[in-house]
């Protein structure tokens, strides 16, 4: 339940993703107000405290969260996604991981640097290291909002694939990042994996035959979709109950 299983994401993962992209969004959409702000107004000191403030704490969350995902491997791609995808998708991760560090990192550099440290809400300040290069701050700012920038039009991109995987895939890939477990083992004991069936083929012929009963793993959770598959005629005798004639094929 609390950690990643071969399928799915346990509840610790799930609850630092959607924090983690919560407090990415709010703070990006913070930044660019406050920086409109003028200096009568009464968030024009407050914002930036808060700013940087949640932007600390992120950062030691998502230092929190690399750790458990070290300890924690991401469960298998879901089935039907290509070798390419899957590339895609491993790089795009990384860099969702990678983007963050970075902007808080640059953050860090505009904040202190005149040299003065990084107050937390009173809990705590980050001392200042590197300071005092030229123009630090102005760099330091220029790029902190280009790579904030990147950061969330990545996870747009990333929001986006999420979506498409739910609703044209129709796979699990978004449903396991919202908690949801998988179905056991769909029905096994319920249904035999081969099973004896029998067809009534067009024209009236009658034949029994093997079928494979399967449930596709990547439906379960939301459409238990059973497919069968016929293997092979094994006789034609004359065990089909229907009113047509019977016929050997
Ligand atoms: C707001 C919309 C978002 C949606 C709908 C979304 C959805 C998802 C889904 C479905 C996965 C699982 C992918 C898989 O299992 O292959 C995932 C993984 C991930 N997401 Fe998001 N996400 C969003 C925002 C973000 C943001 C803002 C970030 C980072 C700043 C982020 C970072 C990640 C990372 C790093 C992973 C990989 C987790 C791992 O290590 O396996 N996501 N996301």
């Amino acid at each position: 339940m609390w950690r990643n299983t071969a399928d799915t994401y346990g509840l610790v993962a799930v609850l630092l993703h959607w924090l983690i992209a919560a407090v990415v969004v709010g703070l990006f959409a913070l930044g660019l107000w406050m920086v409109e702000l003028t200096y009568y107004d009464t968030w024009y000191r407050r914002a930036p405290e808060l700013h940087k403030g949640i932007g600390v704490m992120l950062l030691l969350t998502l230092l929190l969260r690399l750790g458990w995902r070290l300890v924690n491997p991401r469960p298998r791609p879901e089935p039907g996604q290509s070798a390419l995808e899957q590339r895609i998708a491993r790089l795009t991760h990384r860099l969702l991981y990678l983007l963050p560090l970075l902007v808080m990192t640059s953050g860090y550099l505009i904040s202190t640097a005149d040299g003065r440290p990084l107050d937390v809400f009173g809990l705590f300040s980050v001392p200042a290291t590197l300071t005092g290069l030229p123009s630090q701050a102005d760099l330091a700012g220029d790029v902190h909002l280009v790579l904030a920038i990147a950061l969330v039009t990545l996870a747009a991109v990333h929001a986006l694939a999420a979506l498409k995987h739910h609703f044209i895939d129709r796979d699990a890939t978004l449903l396991r990042m919202l908690g949801r477990q998988p179905a056991p083992p769909a029905s096994e004991a319920a249904v035999p994996a081969v099973t004896p069936a029998r067809f009534h083929l067009p024209g009236g012929t009658h034949s029994a035959g093997l079928t494979q009963v399967s449930f596709d793993s990547r439906l379960r959770q939301r459409k238990p979709a059973m497919t069968t598959k016929r293997l092979g005629l094994l006789s034609s005798a004359g065990a089909c109950r229907c009113a047509g004639p019977r016929r050997a094929r």
